[in-house]
């Protein structure tokens, strides 16, 4: 299970800063892989505005950091935490320039009709801290969260907010700080880390593992908790394979190969399927390790994808029937 937090203070070592690292250090021991962008110095391009996104489905800009890594990552978490103090009764600019740029995602659900296959079961969570105590004081930022929520499709439930909190880390002194970020670990990440965490391993990473992982995620995502890897990741996913997912309605547009090691923290999955018979049995030590050895199709053999994600689906039906339970 991966968790994305979003620091959206130009603060270090402020309000913000200190509740979301004790949220993810919480959650890194209770078993999550856990990565925070400090948003203020990542260097995201603000949205130009342009309207490529709804015409191409994808952002014009392809060269700042949102492009070559945090629209993957947003993608691949299953839980989204972004965190912001009030700045005149809104979000911080930082964070609303990250927001902004996300409109590619609200394009490809609601222009293209695309579903990410964790869609049923992201989740969103909001952190915020302000100084005064007005009784509207978080009615801004909470807007923008439900609509940032909504466009990754992440299920926003849950929010943390402090009012009268003013000089760099007095949040530590907050008497309920600590308790209330055990109880949204208990809400939020214990039950996402119940289910059955399963890594998909191809050669490469781009077609057999995350065609399996988006299946099995979409139709049995209450279950099983998906990723995938590559021993050695391509470039790009197959665009055959896209081309067939987003055919069924599904989305992996921004999601690319990644490697063991980069799939690999947290603790380790329940079960490995491993997708080719050039693959050996103890990729993890100590892991439960399946071997479907199904054939990668050519570049553009549509027929043979098809079969593809006719055998995957299968392959899922009966490991879902021998391994899907809750723990
Ligand atoms: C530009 C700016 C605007 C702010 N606007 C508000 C505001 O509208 N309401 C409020 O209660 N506090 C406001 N604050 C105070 C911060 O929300 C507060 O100090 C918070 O604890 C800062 O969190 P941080 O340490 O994570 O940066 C503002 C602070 C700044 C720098």
């Amino acid at each position: 299970m991966f968790i994305l937090g979003l620091q959206g203070s130009p603060r270090k070592n402020g309000n913000t800063d200190v509740m979301l690292r004790t949220f993810m250090e919480k959650a890194g021991q209770a078993g999550a892989a856990t990565h925070t962008i400090q948003v203020a110095k990542a260097g995201v391009a603000a949205c130009k505005g342009c309207g490529y996104c709804e015409s191409h489905g994808r952002c014009v800009i392809t060269d700042d950091p949102m492009a070559t890594e945090i629209f993957g990552l947003i993608r691949k978490a299953d839980l989204v935490v972004a965190a912001s103090p009030v700045y005149f009764y809104g979000i911080s600019a930082q964070l609303k320039g990250l927001i902004d740029r996300c409109q590619t995602f609200w394009s490809r659900k609601y222009v293209y009709k695309l579903k990410d296959p964790l869609a049923a079961t992201r989740q969103g969570i909001l952190f915020s801290v302000a100084a005064s105590r007005g009784r509207q004081l978080f009615d801004g930022i909470h807007l923008t969260a439900k609509y940032f929520f909504d466009a990754i499709d992440a299920r926003f439930e849950h929010a943390l907010t402090y009012r009268g909190v003013e000089s760099k880390g007095a949040i530590r002194e907050h008497e309920k700080l600590e308790a209330d970020i055990d109880a949204l670990i208990e809400k939020t990440v214990r039950p996402m880390l119940s289910r059955k965490q399963i890594l998909f391993v191809s050669p490469q990473g781009a077609c057999r593992a995350p065609l399996a992982a988006a299946l099995a995620q979409a139709q049995h995502g209450d279950q099983v908790c998906t990723g995938f890897a590559g021993l050695t990741p391509a470039s790009a996913l197959s665009p055959t394979m896209i081309q067939a997912i987003e055919a069924r309605g599904m989305d992996l547009g921004y999601r690319k190969p990644v490697g063991m090691d980069q799939t690999l923290s947290g603790t380790p999955p329940d079960l490995i399927v491993v997708m080719d018979k050039t693959i050996p049995d103890n990729l993890v030590p100590g892991v439960k390790t399946k071997h479907w050895p199904l054939s990668a199709p050519d570049a553009d053999d549509h027929a043979a994808m098809e079969r593809l994600i006719g055998e995957v689906e299968t392959h899922i039906e009966t490991l879902i029937t021998q391994h899907g339970q809750r723990k």
